[in-house]
């Protein structure tokens, strides 16, 4: 019999990482990363672009997370790494072995290979979002890469946060490949929509049935920083923008009405039913709620500005505050509205301050207090009938967080970037009885 706190049988706990953000740049190819923070942004706090070193300690990192009984492990391949070139299609061998040698190790330890096909990196040749070509060699790659590693995997990730490389790789200009441009951004976000369906398609031909395909997203409910009726409306403008523009065409439901228009010179026929895959799971990244206002600048193609956010929701060190309430309503939104799909939340976490190391233990009370919050947002939305299949903490290992460098940290893991030096946190330690037990344990 089931006790309330109990997570169901074989719940994925699982902890997440990425390539461009721990793996240095030794035997791979230039990436749109490298040249936008070397070329474009010189000398700024993250140009010194430092690393985990992760393809080559990926053992004494797989140990620890072994150690804590960590049931699966998403982690990012580089395309830079394994097509460093366009070599007529032909992937990298050295760069392949070297996902290969990890999924086999992850595997020995016990812990699933999560692989996601795509966090952001593109090798330089392959060119931009702004190019509907890009769509099919990333769908091409994708094919390759699971057709060299896919028989040791059960499900996989196409893509991260195609929000994240569209809006602010092309609108905000704020991410590779820092262009701002409205025509540029609409471009983008029906290229990466239709990079996905590609790559789904390629992947569902060859992969055996029982291997499932998913893509992650990056999505939060969206909300006025008051109730007024324009700033209401320009949450669902935020939602539309941010979350429906990327959700919506996957599940069938097309475009926003609203944002169509800006979208239509880029749809060319049969285009939307390739998008229309319905994953075999939905990968989720929740971090915080979205708050907004509304603004009448017409040159503001989003229409709204980022609003106040809830005095009374604990800070973090990164744009995300703690807000665990606003997981429940995402997970049952999504549940409720998108045909009850099967859920693995990709990514959550915290970037706190924190003490040094004490008897080689960093006292990080405060992520584990969040993480049962989160923990507790997540079972409460399961016992509501939501298909909540698993969760993976971002990150593994403290990592290198784009354009804040390796000045915030979320990891269960510190590594110490000068001496590459490993030390566990407490909240590791919190995460670890939670799995053994299948529960949602309170921190001490
Ligand atoms: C994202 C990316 C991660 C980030 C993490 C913390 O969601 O932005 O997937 O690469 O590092 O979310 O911001």
């Amino acid at each position: 019999m089931s006790e309330k706190n109990d997570f169901p049988e074989g719940f994925l706990w699982g902890v997440s990482s990425s390539a461009p953000q721990t793996e240095s740049r030794k035997g791979r190819g230039k990436s749109n990363w490298d040249i936008f923070v070397d070329d474009a942004h010189k000398g700024e706090i993250y140009s010194n672009v430092t690393c985990t070193e992760f393809e080559e300690r990926y053992e004494e990192d797989i140990a620890l997370l072994a150690q804590a009984g960590v049931k699966s492990f998403r982690f990012s391949i580089s395309w830079p790494r394994v097509q460093p070139t366009w070599n007529d299609g032909n992937l990298d061998k050295t760069g392949v072995e070297l996902y290969s040698k990890i999924m086999d190790l992850l595997i020995k330890n016990n812990i699933e290979p999560f692989p996601t096909l795509f966090h952001w990196d593109i090798p330089d040749w392959a060119g931009d979002f702004r190019d509907r070509n890009l769509a099919y060699r990333f769908a091409e790659y994708a094919k390759k890469i699971t057709q060299q590693l896919g028989e040791r995997v059960r499900k996989l990730i196409i893509f991260n946060e195609p929000s994240s490389v569209s809006l602010l790789g092309y609108g905000t200009g704020t991410f590779a490949p820092g262009v701002t441009s409205a025509e540029s951004m609409f471009a983008a976000i029906h290229h990466v929509n239709l990079a996905q369906g590609l790559a789904f398609a390629a992947l569902r031909a060859h992969l055996p049935a029982d291997v499932s395909i998913g893509t992650t997203l990056s999505l939060s409910r969206t909300r006025g920083e008051d109730d007024s009726a324009e700033n209401t409306a320009a949450a669902q403008k935020a939602w539309e923008f941010f979350d429906a523009v990327f959700l919506d065409p996957l599940y069938g439901k097309g475009y926003p009405a609203d944002l169509l228009p800006s979208l239509q010179t880029y749809i060319q026929d049969g285009d939307m039913a390739i998008i229309n895959v319905v994953p075999d799971f939905l990968g989720v990244n929740y971090y915080s709620r979205l708050y907004v206002k509304a603004d009448s600048n017409p040159l503001n193609f989003f229409g709204f500005l980022s609003g106040n956010i809830p005095e009374d929701l604990p800070r973090t060190q990164s744009s995300f505050v703690v807000e665990p309430e606003g997981l429940t309503e995402l997970l049952l939104y999504l549940h409720n509205n998108y045909n009850a799909p099967v859920i693995y939340i990709t990514e959550t976490g915290f970037a706190l301050d924190e003490p040094e190391a004490v008897s080689g233990v960093i006292d990080d009370d405060p992520r584990s207090q969040y993480i049962y919050e989160y923990l507790n947002a997540a079972l409460d939305a399961i016992a509501q009938g939501v298909n909540l299949r698993g969760l993976s903490y971002w990150a593994a290992t403290d990592n290198w967080e784009w354009t804040s460098g390796f000045t915030i940290q979320f990891g269960l893991i510190r590594v110490d970037v000068d001496s590459q030096k490993r030390t566990i946190k407490k909240s590791l330690s919190y995460y670890e009885k939670c799995i053994s037990e299948n529960k949602l344990i309170k921190p001490d």
